[in-house]
């Protein structure tokens, strides 16, 4: 895991969560008390203080020195703001492919699953993560993006992406494709999936 991604996280400073967690976060309606969501490859922890305000115990994870120290400083700024108890969140460094994950009601993960070093493996945990009725929300690169066959960046086909999919409910399964340039000006073209998906309630 380099650290690449500072560069990234100045580039997107101040921004608003992914709407995709708003859309997950309807289907889950609020937490209850011991609910935890887990954000994989959290970046800069503007997810992760979106769902730690809204009331989940919150893990978040990446392997970013530097975005596991901006996530904290968002998680500590709603703890002294008495907005969240301290014991509620953690942000983690670890890579994406290699760690255990709470049982969850919620896992998020936005730009982040194709860039873990198993893609399979990142993808088992975070689907044996979900209790029974969690929740799902993903965002992945298909096989026609740019940084399809880059080393460190795994896509799918839709076809590939259907099979990790299956034993799920899937609520949302947004494929787009477009050209525009990269968070850092780089011209690019952008095959995504965003995925909505839930774990059957039993
Ligand atoms: C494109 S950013 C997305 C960040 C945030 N989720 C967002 O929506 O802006 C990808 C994130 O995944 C993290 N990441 C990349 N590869 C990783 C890996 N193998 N293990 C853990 N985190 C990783 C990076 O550090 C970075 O914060």
């Amino acid at each position: 895991m380099d650290d690449a991604w500072p560069a990234y996280y100045d580039a997107l400073a101040g921004r608003e969560p992914r709407p995709l967690l708003a859309r997950a976060m309807t289907v889950t309606g609020p937490p209850s008390a011991d609910d935890h969501a887990v954000d994989l490859g959290c970046g800069d922890g503007t997810e992760a203080a979106a769902l730690a305000a809204a009331g989940w115990r919150v893990l978040a994870v990446d392997g970013s020195a530097d975005g596991v120290r901006r996530t904290r400083a968002l998680l500590e700024a709603l703890v002294a703001e008495g907005r969240v108890e301290p014991h509620r969140v953690e942000a983690r460094r670890a890579e994406l492919s290699a760690v255990d994950l709470p049982a969850s009601r919620l896992v998020l993960s936005c730009f982040a699953l194709p860039f873990a070093d198993d893609l399979a493996a990142a993808w088992a945990g975070a689907r044996g993560a979900l209790v029974p009725g969690g929740v799902l929300a993903v965002t992945i690169f298909g096989d026609r993006d740019d940084w399809t066959g880059e080393p460190g960046v795994t896509t799918v086909t839709r076809a590939q992406l259907e099979e990790m999919l299956d034993g799920l409910e899937v609520l949302e399964l947004d494929e787009a494709e477009e050209d525009r340039p990269t968070a850092l000006g780089v011209a690019k073209h952008w095959h995504t999936y965003e995925v909505l998906a839930l774990r059957p309630p039993r």
